[in-house]
């Protein structure tokens, strides 16, 4: 798919198929994570790719909003070194980057909250994650059942100021 189909047709899914995403394709949307830009370029982050099911499970019970993630086929936790100031914005890169990557390979996804969150410590610890990492965000990762009604989104007036406010 062209980039900006991509960009144009990624919706938040939150319901998935049974079926398995290939490794290849896991390692190459990481692959994309990977390579999103960070302030510079210290690329703080590490992922946690998760597909076992019980680990699925567990993450799903903690995170507040994101219950559907025991019915994907993987999650991508996204983590980031601490000591860097820009960590908040250089996960949030890397975690949109792996979102459309995703998308391009045809595998919806959903972004659910992770930083600051009360279910940060618990699933660090599941995951065995070291202290100097937070964590960034979870990434529900699968093939779709859901047919996303239309998007409720600003117009382009509404938020696009040329040259001054
Ligand atoms: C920082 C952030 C946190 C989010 N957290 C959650 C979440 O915890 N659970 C959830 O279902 N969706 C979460 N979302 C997804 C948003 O609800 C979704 O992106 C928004 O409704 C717009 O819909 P769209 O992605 O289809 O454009 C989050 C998105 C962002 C960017």
């Amino acid at each position: 798919m062209d980039a900006l189909e991509v960009l144009k047709q990624r919706r938040a899914v939150r319901s998935f198929e049974d079926k398995p995403i290939p490794k290849n394709i896991l390692e190459d949307i990481i692959d994309c994570g990977r390579l999103a830009p960070s302030a510079n370029n210290v690329q703080p982050w590490h992922f946690v790719v998760v597909t076992d099911k019980e680990t699925l499970k567990y993450i799903s019970e903690k995170a507040t909003y994101g219950k559907f993630i025991k019915d994907a086929a993987a999650c991508v936790v996204v983590y980031c070194e601490k000591e860097n100031i820009h960590h908040l914005e250089d996960g949030a890169a890397a975690t949109e980057n792996i979102i459309l990557a995703a998308k391009a390979y045809g595998i919806s996804s959903c972004w659910v909250a992770g930083y600051d969150r009360t279910y940060e410590k618990d699933i660090n610890e599941y995951l065995n994650v070291p202290s100097n990492l937070r964590m960034i965000s979870i990434i529900a990762l699968g093939y779709s059942t859901q047919n996303p009604s239309p998007r409720n989104k600003k117009s382009l007036s509404d938020v696009l100021h040329w040259e001054k406010f």
